[in-house]
Parts: C-alpha cells; structure tokens; sequence
C-alpha cells in the first residue's frame, strides 16, 4: 500500500499546474477579452495588409485564433505518447514548457507589435504545448502513483484544468486585467504556472515505470522509486 508522500504531492500538483492548469487557462482566456481582440484584429490587418476589414473577416480571423489552438492541441496529442518514450514522461513535460513559453511571449508583444499574426501564431503554439501536455500529464501522474491513489492522481489532471478555466475568467474580468491596454498581459499570463513547474519539477524524478520498461535503467527506477515513496 503506498501513501501520499511529499516528494509524489509536490511533483503532482506542479506538473498538474505546468500543464493541466495551463490548458485550462488557455481554453478559456479568451472569452473575455473577445471585443478588445476583434478591434485589434481590425487594426491590425488595417496596418498590414492596408485594406479594412469587414466585419466578416473579422469574425474569421476570430474564430480562426480560437480554434487553431486546438489544431495545435491536435498536433501535441498526437506527439505525445513518441515523446514520452523517447525522452522519458518528465522530461517530455518540461520540453513541452518551450513552446508554451514561445507562445505566451507572442501574446505579450502581439499589440506591441500590432501583429495579429503572433496572436495566431502563438495560439498554435500554446495549442501544442498543451494538448501533448494533457496525454503526458495523466500518463506520468498515474504512472508514479502507487496503485491504491493512482484514480485520485488521475483526476487531478482534469480538476487542474478546470481552475485553469475558471481563474481565466476571473483574470479576465475588467476590473483585473479584462483592459483594453492589458489584455496581452492576460494572454500571456500562463507564463507563470510555466515557470513555477520548470523551477520545480527538474528535482524531482521521472516514472519509475518509464526508467525502467522503456529505458531498462534498473538503478536509476529504483532510486526514483525510493525518492517518490519516502
Ligand atoms: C474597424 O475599425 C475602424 C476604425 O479604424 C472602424 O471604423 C470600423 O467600424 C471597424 N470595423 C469593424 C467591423 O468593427
């Protein structure tokens, strides 16, 4: 019977904020500020491409920012279980945290640079961060999970999703950063939960499970064991 130690808590919930929460976040962060995106939107294909857009047009290049995130996610779901072999569910994980970061860089400048492009660009980006993030993170969850808590483990993944959508919301609102003159700011807000699991998660070790079947490292599944059961 395994129990809930510190080292499977901590390496649980940061690599639930890193990427179950950062999902979450994306999938919601645009409700809000809808109106203040589609007017810089018409700005800026104005500024790029001269012509002013109907609010047709506006309306696709809205939709398309929305969606291409999940044509992103797509992309990340599929390439999800070859990382995770390849580089080990941790390592996968932290690796994802780039492109996300590339992402929300492209969110934070994107007005600055009166691009709509990045806007697009970056919810590509973030798309794929997080949809391999939502096949790694159950995976490597449940897979240093001893088997009596290993549901519980399973499901954070889904709750961090969700308060991932709801503090979107709230971020979102216009009291808080719902402004015209912050909203990149909000976009890029997922830098946070990015960095803090960056800053942790390399301490921690990878799944028992991978070092072992995958990388047939007997040693060093052992000593992950040991480090997440003490
Ligand atoms: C786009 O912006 C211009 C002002 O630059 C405005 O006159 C026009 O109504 C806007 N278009 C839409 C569809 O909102």
């Amino acid at each position: 019977m395994g129990r809930l130690t510190k080292a499977l808590a901590i390496t649980a919930f940061f690599a639930a904020i890193g990427n179950s929460f950062t999902h979450g976040f994306n999938t919601g962060v645009l409700n809000s500020p809808e109106f203040l995106i589609k007017d810089f939107l018409n700005v800026s294909t104005q500024a790029h491409y001269g012509i002013m857009p109907s609010e047709k047009l506006i309306r696709f290049l809205w939709s398309f920012s929305v969606s291409i995130y999940l044509v992103g996610g797509c992309a990340g779901a599929f390439s999800a279980g070859f990382l995770a072999d390849r580089f080990g569910r941790k390592k996968a994980l932290l690796m994802m945290i780039v492109p996300g970061l590339i992402g929300d860089a492209l969110f934070g400048f994107c007005k600055l640079a009166n691009s709509m492009e990045m806007l697009i660009a970056g919810r590509f980006i973030i798309g794929f961060s997080c949809g391999a993030g939502s096949g790694l993170v159950p995976m490597y969850l449940t897979e240093i999970a001893p088997v009596n808590i290993r549901g519980a483990m399973g499901v954070l993944h889904q709750l961090a999703l969700t308060i991932g959508i709801l503090i979107s919301q709230l971020l979102g609102l216009r009291q808080i950063l719902g402004r015209e003159e912050t909203w990149p700011l909000l976009l890029a807000c997922s830098a946070v939960p990015f960095i803090s699991c960056v800053c942790v998660l390399p301490f921690y070790p990878d799944s028992p499970r991978w070092l072992l079947v995958k990388k047939g490292n007997e040693e060093e599944a052992a000593t992950a064991l040991q480090k997440i059961s003490r």
